[in-house]
């Protein structure tokens, strides 16, 4: 098998690795890049705890090819937090209970990240729309959302 090079954009730095035939982007970023963030949950589109964002736009990563990323900004949970400043909603969803198990948290909070990004104060609806592809086992969503809302509401942590 040929395996091809990949040269994107990974949470704003230049990444580049080779990716084999087929291979999916979720199985690229965690195990040709060493990016974990992404989870793979069910590998067929049915859970979002491989969520990521391909141009801002969010996308799962078992069901996209390694080789389309070529050239493009690929974002993942990995790329939230500042140094040690973590992301608003990371910050939410530690003061809301809103992981458990925490194995679908990457995906709810790139989910969450590109809601608020393209409409910093959606309503409830539009929080409970944003986050649909993405199942949780554990939290019952009820703390995941009041996390979303609490952040564009303004009345997360500074
Ligand atoms: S692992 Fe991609 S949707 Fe479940
Ligand atoms: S916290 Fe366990 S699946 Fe969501």
């Amino acid at each position: 098998m040929t395996k091809s090079p990949v040269g994107f954009t990974l949470n704003g730095s230049q990444r580049a690795a080779f990716a084999d035939p087929g291979q999916s982007l979720l199985d690229f970023l965690r195990r040709g890049v060493g990016d974990l963030s992404p989870k793979f949950g069910c590998g067929q589109g049915a859970c979002g705890a491989c969520t990521v964002t391909i141009d801002g736009a969010t996308h799962l990563s078992c069901l996209v090819l390694a080789e389309s990323v070529a050239g493009r900004e690929v974002r993942t949970a990995a790329g939230l937090a500042d140094g040690a400043s973590l992301d608003p909603l990371q910050e939410a969803f530690m003061d809301h209970f809103a992981a458990q198990c925490g194995y679908c948290t990457p995906g709810m909070l790139v989910s969450a990240r590109a809601l608020l990004d393209r409409n910093p104060r959606p309503d409830r609806a539009e929080v409970i729309e944003a986050i649909s592809g993405n199942l949780c086992r554990c939290t019952g969503y009820e703390p995941i959302i009041a996390a979303i809302l609490a952040v564009a509401e303004g009345r997360a942590r500074a």
